[in-house]
């Protein structure tokens, strides 16, 4: 089994992508650690809490991470992701607020990428910020971990950023750690806006999954979340993460090419931006797998599949 760890702001698309990663059986989790993000960290952590205890599984330990960006202030989403950052969804699931993981989340990441060097993926749905501290702390983590893929970006659907014209979220949230990680020479893989932006779970793949232990907060959780991409007349939401635990489960969802891929940190217009230089005018190494292509509908049978798998 694959060795992960998910890096996540529990929000409504992270808390789907911790389910599938769950009930694909397929993953190791070693651990999830919590950023600020789409929510204040102590909401991630409480939610994201709330969702392994809805899942039942009370063996996976949280580490919380970093409270906010490197440099910048906080960017929060609670319009697009609720008022709790799960669209009230798992209101009546209790968790302990004390009972996180005794390290920081970065120094949690050294560690098992040094006890597992070669081998470990990590899973990043959320700001790059706890990865950023890790490599600044431990740089030989570039050579240890096996892979990042990480959820992030737009690079050739230039203006159809969601936070800014040419700026995705998870980016924007923290442009600087971003910048700091795509420059650590760690193995990066870039799932960005580009394909999670055709991935949409629409009613109809909800429906598919009445019956099953998920439904309930399968249905409520995205209500939010598909009234915002449906006022853009675009059926279901985008499953940005979930799509991220995807390209790991199965490398050939998507197709790929290497390039040179930097972030902007300093212009007010394009705060967050990654650029691509596909034309290589720069004339730098490439340091980033960018994701060119997806079979969509083979991930999303994918992710109902599995989720499926949990009768009650
Ligand atoms: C990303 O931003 C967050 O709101 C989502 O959880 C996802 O990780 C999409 O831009
Ligand atoms: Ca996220």
């Amino acid at each position: 089994m694959e060795k992960v760890i998910l890096d996540v702001d529990t929000g409504i698309d992270d808390a789907l992508a911790i389910l599938f990663a769950l009930e694909s059986r397929k993953l190791d989790i070693l651990g999830i650690t919590a950023v600020n993000g789409n929510v204040p960290l102590d909401y991630v952590t409480r939610n994201t809490k709330k969702v392994l205890k809805h899942a039942g599984n009370d063996t996976i330990r949280v580490f919380e991470g970093a409270d906010r960006p490197l440099l910048k202030e906080a960017h929060h989403e609670f319009q697009v992701h609720g008022e709790d950052g799960i669209g009230m969804s798992l209101n009546d699931v209790s968790v302990d607020d004390s009972s996180s993981g005794s390290q920081f989340a970065a120094d949690f990441i050294i560690e098992q990428a040094s006890i597992h060097r070669g081998e470990l993926t990590l899973i990043m749905v959320g700001p790059a910020t706890n990865l950023a501290l890790a490599v600044r702390k431990e740089p030989r983590i570039a050579d240890w971990v096996k892979q990042v893929v990480m959820m992030g970006g737009l690079v050739s659907e230039s203006g159809r950023g969601n936070v800014l014209p040419t700026s995705e979220f998870n980016i924007f949230a923290d442009a600087e750690a971003a910048r700091i990680v795509f420059h650590s020479g760690l193995p990066i893989k870039l799932v960005s806006l580009d394909v999670t932006m055709k991935t949409f779970l629409s009613l109809e793949h909800i429906e598919k999954l009445k019956g099953t232990r998920y439904y309930d907060f399968v249905m409520k959780s995205t209500d939010s979340l598909r009234a915002y991409t449906e006022s853009s007349g675009i059926n279901g939401c985008a499953l940005h993460d979930p799509l991220t635990v995807g390209v790991v489960l199965d490398p050939s969802l998507v197709k790929t090419a290497k390039y040179y891929v930097d972030v902007e940190t300093k212009s007010e217009l394009s705060y967050g931006q990654t650029i691509c230089d596909f034309n290589n005018v720069l004339k730098k190494a490439p340091n980033v797998e960018i994701c060119t292509d997806i079979d969509d509908e083979r991930f999303i049978n994918m992710f109902i599949d599995a989720l499926k798998n949990r009768k009650n």
